[in-house]
């Protein structure tokens, strides 16, 4: 059997723990060895390259970049073609554009090595949306070659449309609209934080933002085709996106129902907290570093429904990164493992948690 060798690229926001828990669960999921690539040699990231070197984890980078590294007392061992080339599967956590460039420059090359490439929420165009648990059974072998892990938010969004509307019936939902309040950027970033809140534009005609219009596709690829709008803005902060949500269904519901249906998913946490520090704090002290895996987080207390008008609305929390990392390893066991990478991912477990 040949070796399983999964490569990261990017060891951002998403790379750097994505590296850290393929490390980590390499055993259980049936991983050989873990490789990433560095883009750039910086004294202020060489605790973090050393820190996954520690954990397994080994380096590559441009040839041209060899020097640079190694000037800072890092040892790359592969170069960036190498590294993909001798990759069973490859995982773009690039910002935006760069796993499109990525693409074209060297996936489309080692077509015939590799099992699969996946990219991250902001790649649109690179492949088939998915998220884990919303669209697996649209999964085709030996065509999906390309996959676009669709970003934090839409996994929120797509699960509660799939949960509170979908599982009752396909033609439940008549109306959804999101409002997606995002943190400026996260606690590892220090550029491109806002002063003050700031309000997003609508640059899709029909669906407002790339939210919804990303769900769309999701859904689209399961053959069903919703009414969807979504809005976005920025507050002044680094603690989590939080998801506001109003959905108009066909069929009548009940508070008491629409909970029961979201303790029934077993990615979806339920919360009494309305804080979002407080949630944070929570996947902070009992995640995997930090990240809790599930799908979303629903706040109980911001649950309303109008009667009058068949309308449920709520609030709910986005893991920090935690779903896009779920995802990410469940397409890539998808890859590694056909017929057993449902139970190959269950290692994951203990960061699902059905109450924060
Ligand atoms: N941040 C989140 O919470 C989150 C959640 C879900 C999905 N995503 C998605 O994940 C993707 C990455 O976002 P991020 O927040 O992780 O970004 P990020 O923190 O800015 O990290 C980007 C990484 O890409 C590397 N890089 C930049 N240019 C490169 C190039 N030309 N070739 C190879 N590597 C390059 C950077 O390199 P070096 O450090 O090597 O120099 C850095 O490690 C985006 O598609 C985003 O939409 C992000």
């Amino acid at each position: 059997m040949s070796r399983k060798v999964v490569h990261v690229i990017g060891t951002g926001t998403i790379g750097e723990p994505l590296i850290g828990l393929l490390c980590d669960f390499k055993k259980d999921l049936g991983i050989d060895e873990v490789t990433f690539h560095k883009n750039t040699p910086l004294t202020t990231d060489r605790s973090k390259v050393v820190s996954l070197n520690k954990r397994g984890a080994r380096l590559s980078t441009h040839k041209s970049k060899y020097k640079g590294f190694i000037d800072i007392g890092l040892k790359p061992e592969f170069t960036t073609e190498e590294a993909i080339n001798r990759a069973s599967v490859v995982i773009d956590c690039t910002p935006s554009s760069y796993g499109l460039d990525n693409k074209e420059k060297y996936y489309n090359k080692f077509l015939n090595n590799t099992l699969g490439f996946i990219s991250q929420g902001s790649e649109f165009g690179f492949g088939k949306p998915y998220a884990r648990g919303i669209n697996d059974d649209s999964l085709i072998r030996g065509e999906d070659k390309f996959i676009q892990v669709v970003s934090c938010n839409t996994h929120n969004l797509s699960t509660i449309v799939q949960t509170i509307a979908l599982d009752k019936s396909d033609n439940n939902l008549l109306d959804g609209r999101f409002l997606l309040i995002r943190r400026a950027n996260d606690v590892s970033q220090s550029k491109r934080f806002v002063p003050a809140p700031e309000v997003g534009i609508h640059r899709d005609q029909k669906y407002g933002t790339h939210h919804a219009r990303d769900a769309a596709l999701l859904f689209k690829t399961m053959n069903k085709d919703l009414p969807l709008f979504s809005s976005a803005m920025k507050v002044n902060s680094q603690l989590m996106h939080i998801l506001y949500f109003t959905l108009k269904l066909k069929h009548k519901t009940s508070i008491d129902e629409v909970i029961d249906r979201l303790h029934s998913n077993d990615r979806i946490s339920l919360t009494d907290k309305i804080n979002t520090n407080e949630v944070f704090s929570f996947g902070r002290d009992h995640g995997h570093f930090g990240r809790i895996l599930n799908q979303t987080v629903v706040s109980i207390p911001s649950l309303h429904i109008n009667q009058h008008k068949d309308e449920i609305s709520g609030f709910c929390f986005t893991p920090q990164d935690g779903n896009s990392l779920l995802s990410s390893i469940a397409i890539t066991e998808w890859f590694l493992y056909p017929k057993s990478y449902e139970d190959k991912i269950q290692c994951l477990k203990p960061f699902f948690f059905n109450e924060v």
